[in-house]
């Protein structure tokens, strides 16, 4: 019998990350309430305490969003939201509103809406990558099947839809137009670079779609819920798009240079599915002696465990990874350059952090 078919039937597994349903007869459906790892980019002080406030709710519509009357189909939906995360859309989606009215009709299901569909990319993502690990937990696909991980992700889609017909159409359509780029992200870095494509190009449109995508629309949501004025709301979709792009850049980055378990997954995984991320890229194309061997190493799948730890140990100690570096500082100052359409105060401040945050977090 699978390990899916066990835990459909029922059995409880060692590593259930949260406690039973609570008896109010109105949230007969939710899971507990999680405890979240939020940005060490967050500010103190009023802002603070209101981006808290605006998470409290965040995270109560949150569990209400994944429950279900079905006990596995709970545990499943439960999983990744209980496991932990940072809440980095809805945290984008809070502060954008900061900027308007934050407590505006719209702002807190948008920004569910945000991190459902980042939730259900995951439970997908890990299927695509044979991650085993995230945020900390087993992912889906390990701890059930790829079955179960893929449909969990429909389930969240499903919800995440739902809540969306109450925003509205337009939300409804950018929402639509968010989830078609990250897709597309998703099956261009799949199928790699075509004939005629430029390596690097390539992988920065595939970050832009894959992860800047929604990073602009949590951004993008919370300042037009908020009412902010149409020509700040650009601006901070601008922002989003690419504060987006750096923060999936250091993803990648902290991929190679993560030693421990920090990141909450399992170092190394873009080498073991055979993607080149942007270090790999450079190696690729340059023709430093130093990195002949990593050439060899980075241009397929690095499956076996020896060569694995040396294709790490090449590119952490590579020009290539400096190199990289440099594009992701790039692509934080460009986030900051669009900060100059925000008016001066603790909001810009804050998000002027996340943009050092995204930079220092590999360092
Ligand atoms: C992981 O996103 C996938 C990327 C787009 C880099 P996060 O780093 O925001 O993951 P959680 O939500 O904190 O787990
Ligand atoms: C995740 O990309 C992007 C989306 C889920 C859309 P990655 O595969 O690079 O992210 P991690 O490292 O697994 O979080
Ligand atoms: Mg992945
Ligand atoms: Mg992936």
């Amino acid at each position: 019998m699978t390990g899916a078919r066990a835990a459909v039937d029922g059995t409880p597994t060692e590593a259930a990350p949260h406690g039973p349903a609570t008896e109010n007869t109105h949230d007969w459906h939710r899971i507990s309430t999680p405890a979240s790892s939020v940005g060490a980019w967050l500010p103190e002080g009023a802002l603070g305490s209101a981006l808290a406030d605006g998470l409290a709710r965040v995270e109560e519509a949150l569990a209400t969003a994944v429950g279900s009357e079905h006990p596995f189909v709970r545990e499943a939906a439960g999983h990744l939201m209980s496991a932990g995360g940072k809440r980095f859309r809805p945290m984008l989606t809070l502060l954008a509103a900061q900027l308007g009215d934050p407590r505006a009709v719209g702002v807190t299901e948008a920004a569910v809406v945000c991190e459902l569909t980042h939730l259900a990319t995951l439970y997908h993502d890990d299927v695509m990558d044979e991650a085993s690990v995230r945020r900390g937990a087993p992912s889906a696909n390990s701890r059930w099947s790829n079955s179960i991980a893929i449909l969990t992700g429909d389930l969240l889609f499903a919800r995440a839809s739902d809540l969306l017909a109450d925003l509205g159409p337009e939300a409804v359509r950018i929402q639509a137009q968010t989830f078609e780029r990250l897709v597309t992200g998703q099956i261009r870095e799949t199928v790699g670079p075509q004939p005629g494509d430029d390596p690097v190009d390539h992988y920065l449109e595939v970050l832009a779609d894959k992860t800047g995508s929604l990073v602009a629309t949590s951004a993008r949501f919370g300042a037009s819920f908020a009412g902010v004025e149409e020509p700040l709301v650009v601006a901070l979709t601008a922002f989003g798009e690419e504060v987006g792009v750096a923060f999936q850049l250091s993803d990648d980055l902290l991929d190679i240079v993560s030693q421990g378990g920090e990141s909450g997954k399992s170092p190394g995984t873009d080498l073991r599915e055979g993607i080149a991320t942007l270090p790999a890229l450079f190696a690729l194309a340059g023709d430093d002696p130093a990195d002949a061997r990593l050439r060899e190493l980075v241009g397929r799948p690095v499956t076996d465990d020896g060569e694995h730890a040396e294709a790490l140990q090449l590119l952490r100690s590579s020009q290539a990874l400096v190199r990289a570096n440099d594009v992701l500082a790039q692509y934080a100052d460009r986030a900051r350059a669009r900060l100059d359409a925000v008016p001066p105060g603790d909001v810009r401040d804050a998000l002027s952090a996340l943009c050092d945050y995204v930079v220092t977090r590999t360092s």
